[in-house]
């Protein structure tokens, strides 16, 4: 498979960027960690659930609409925080970020990107979110949260799954790191991989373009995830996202919750949205699935917030069964990233238009005509 129209779902598009890129910088991205259970079982988790189809309902226009924190989005899809895209696709942020309010739905710029939050402000004109890890500098948060509203940055989500980096196998058998660094395998990678390294070498080099001043070379040569973490305040705890409530008087979401009791803890200090995820498999290995976990926090926050799930969704259906299980949207991580691998802009336009048209057949399918007010029976 050649080009991008040869690629008819997801998977698709994953097998492209197998080829396409350097093995380091694929199992960076499509990688989870240690033995990738939790990673297997967010697919799983979504994939065991079979619909129970309604027959002779109109699904002649399906609305596809969902409505977050009061906006219209055009399909109940947002795309995740992912840092070190650049890796993948020179701008590789930019190009998803286009290529999401392209398609009317949410795109969340990530503290670790590797463009800036003035950089992403201006080259989208479209609506986006700020994810927020917690470093240790805590003038350097401020700092952020600061840069984001001042950039017009609508909505906050902080993430409280990476206290420190989960051990991700792949990347330390493949001593990737950022900034990259040139091993004798790295350099014979690119070398296989001329396309990619042509691109890298006539573009801007990868970096934490938000935390660069900041984070200097400290751990320069760590994998990327221990990088992260090493940065980050693992003692933030209750009190700290309290204060963090008062600060941002936009909407706030937290992202990473797994557990029942954290969301009603969340919905008493008044955190707007939860986002619950596992990091995509890539933080505790042995987490419950995404999936699986929704249900309980559907059942204890009784439709009183905004519930985003994510972790492993690859087809459209998956928006529909999530729906079912009480999420209001879902996010959507490696699909459109793995789709900027192969193509930039063009590439990640294409993965958000194959799960539009997959959860669009979906719903026809199954007889639900609008997401947003959908009741779907699962078996
Ligand atoms: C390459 C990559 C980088 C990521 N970086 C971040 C990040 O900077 N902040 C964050 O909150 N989550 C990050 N995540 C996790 C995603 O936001 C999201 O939770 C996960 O990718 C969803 O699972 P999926 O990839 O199966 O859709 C990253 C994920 C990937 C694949």
């Amino acid at each position: 498979m050649s080009n991008l129209s040869g690629a008819l779902s997801i998977a698709d598009l994953r097998q492209m960027a197998r080829r396409r890129l350097p093995a380091s910088v694929f199992d960076f991205i499509d990688g989870g960690a240690e033995d990738e259970r939790t990673l297997a079982d967010n697919r799983h988790a979504l994939t065991r659930h079979r619909i129970s189809s309604r027959v002779l309902v109109d699904v002649s226009r399906p609305n596809l609409e969902t409505s977050i924190f009061g906006n219209t989005w055009a399909a109940p899809f947002v795309v995740c925080p992912m840092g070190s895209c650049a890796l993948g696709w020179p701008e590789a942020d930019i190009a998803i970020a286009k290529a999401a309010t392209s398609h009317g739905i949410a795109y969340t710029l990530s503290t670790m990107s590797t463009t800036s939050i003035e950089r992403m402000a201006s080259a989208v004109q479209g609506r986006l979110w700020f994810q927020l890890y917690v470093l240790k500098n805590s003038a350097l948060n401020d700092d952020l949260i600061a840069r984001a509203h001042a950039a017009g940055y609508e909505a906050l989500v902080v993430t409280v799954d990476l206290p420190v980096g989960g051990k991700r196998e792949r990347d330390l058998r493949n001593g990737i790191s950022m900034p990259l660094r040139f091993s004798t395998k790295h350099i014979w990678q690119g070398i296989t991989h001329p396309g990619w390294a042509w691109r890298m070498i006539n573009s801007k080099f990868p970096e934490f373009e938000n935390v660069r001043d900041f984070m200097g070379q400290e751990g320069a040569g760590l994998t990327i995830a221990a990088r992260v973490g090493e940065s980050l305040n693992a003692s933030y705890q209750w009190s700290d996202l309290v204060q963090l409530r008062d600060k941002w008087k936009g909407k706030l979401l937290v992202k990473g919750v797994q557990h029942p009791g954290d969301a009603l803890r969340m919905l008493e200090i008044g955190i707007d949205g939860l986002w619950i995820s596992n990091h995509g498999g890539r933080q505790l290995d042995g987490a419950i699935a995404s999936a699986d976990a929704l249900p309980a926090i559907y059942e204890a926050t009784q439709g009183r917030t905004t519930l985003i799930m994510d972790s492993g969704v690859r087809r459209g259906v998956d928006a529909l069964v999530a729906k079912a299980l009480g999420a209001n949207a879902v996010g959507i991580g490696r699909a459109p990233l793995l789709g900027a691998c192969v193509g930039g802009e063009k590439g990640a336009h294409k993965a958000i238009e194959i799960l539009i048209d997959e959860l669009r057949r979906a719903m026809q399918l199954s007889g639900v005509a609008n997401f947003s007010s959908a009741k779907v029976d699962l078996s």
